[in-house]
């Protein structure tokens, strides 16, 4: 076994939602070895953190940039060689770009950036840098969700004229009816988490499935979002139409106010010889659709699925495959590319799939704004 993969962590404190996902993950597949972080801006609760997670205290630094300017400090041979950035949106930009510019492999929460222009820039650094830069849609990773994207490319579905994908939750509604608490979170603060909450922050993750699964661009998009009260600058529910081209058309809808719903990303695709149909909530099933056959399902671990699929599973079919194998996928693809491994088309989003969606979600805000105008994404 070659040795592990020096792993840092940014933000994904004991207070955040999303470190706990990033850190088993990187364990899952045995490549990689945390062993520096900044989980806090507060050293105190960061030290406390790393204590509690039996994290080595000797590279829990107080702040970003002293963790590089340190970890440059120290030969190569024991350096930290990928970040994963899990910090609030606004701060994803400037520490990927001083990562990228200093060497390191960068493992980024989406949404990548908070503009697109920022995500150019980025793009421009990760070429010169020519590291590894990995964004974690980590629902790209489900083994049924990589067994679309395989089967579409073999042509299972003929071709495909019609694309739904939805995203709903219902957590904001819980914040947004309070006018002193929806003034208090980093997700309706644009400042802290870029032009927009739910497309920004869920929309976001059903374009990236969009695309991954079919292997179509979106071109054009039409959006109409709700704010639900004047003093709110942020869109907690948004509708877009989508055209991938003059016969293939779909809808992404997503909400944080869909009352009562979790986590409820799902795809539809119908294609002329057959449709899919998958739920993130029931993530081990894969319905396949005709107007002339039975329903059928497939499901993780068969020999009948694609290569990309069963590389994402560990155990015979039976074995529930869940939001931590799907991620600790994404960073298996990660680990082949930093070790300099072959690894398959797909196995994880990349800095292309960064600047598509903040492409996105500025084209969202701009084709609200505009009075429900159709906008191009750029080519
Ligand atoms: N891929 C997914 O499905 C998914 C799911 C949830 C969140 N996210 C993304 O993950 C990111 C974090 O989201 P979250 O829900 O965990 O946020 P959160 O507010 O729960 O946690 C943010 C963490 O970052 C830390 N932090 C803040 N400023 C910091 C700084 N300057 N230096 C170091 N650490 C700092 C905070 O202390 C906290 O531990 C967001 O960009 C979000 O969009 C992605």
């Amino acid at each position: 076994m070659p040795k592990k993969i020096r792993l840092g962590i940014l933000g994904g404190g004991g207070d955040s939602l999303i470190g706990v996902l990033h850190r088993v993950a990187s364990q899952i597949n045995d490549n990689y070895e945390i062993v520096g972080a900044v989980f806090n801006p507060d050293f105190k609760s960061n030290m406390a953190f790393a204590k509690e997670i039996d994290i080595p205290t000797n590279r829990v630094y107080p702040d970003f940039d002293t963790m590089v300017e340190e970890e440059m400090k120290l030969p190569v041979s024991r350096r930290i060689q990928v970040f994963s950035v899990l910090t609030p949106n606004f701060l994803h930009f400037p520490m990927a770009l001083k990562l990228l510019e200093n060497g390191f492999h960068v493992i980024c929460e989406k949404p990548m950036t908070t503009s697109l222009e920022e995500a150019k820039i980025l793009q421009k650094a990760h070429k010169k840098a020519g590291t590894v830069f990995a964004l974690t849609h980590t629902y790209t990773g489900y083994p049924m969700v990589r067994q679309m994207r395989e089967m579409i490319k073999k042509g299972a579905l003929g071709k495909i004229h019609k694309v739904d994908a939805v995203y709903y939750q219902g957590w904001i509604n819980t914040i947004i009816h309070d006018k002193k608490k929806r003034s208090s979170v980093w997700r309706l603060d644009p400042k802290k988490a870029g032009i927009s909450s739910c497309i920004g922050d869920i929309g976001v993750h059903a374009f990236n499935m969009v695309e991954y699964t079919t292997g179509l661009k979106v071109k054009s998009i039409l959006s109409d979002f709700n704010y639900l009260y004047k003093d709110n600058k942020m869109d907690i529910d948004g509708t877009v139409l989508i055209r991938m081209s003059d016969t293939v058309k779909g809808v992404i809808r997503s909400s944080q106010v869909a009352t009562g719903e979790e986590n409820g990303l799902a795809i539809s695709i119908y294609g002329e010889k057959a449709a899919f149909k998958w739920e993130q909530e029931n993530p081990n099933f894969l319905y396949v659709l005709s107007d002339t056959k039975p329903t059928q399902v497939y499901k993780p671990g068969h020999a009948y699925n694609t290569k990309l699929s069963l590389d994402g599973t560990k155990l015979p079919p039976g074995h529930p495959e869940g939001i931590f194998d799907s991620m600790a996928n994404i960073y298996l693809g990660a680990a082949k590319a930093i070790r300099g491994r072959k690894y398959n088309d797909g196995e994880f989003p990349t800095m292309t799939d960064g600047v598509r969606g903040m492409n996105f979600i500025e084209a969202t805000v701009e084709s609200h704004k505009g009075g429900n105008i159709w906008v191009d994404l750029e080519k």
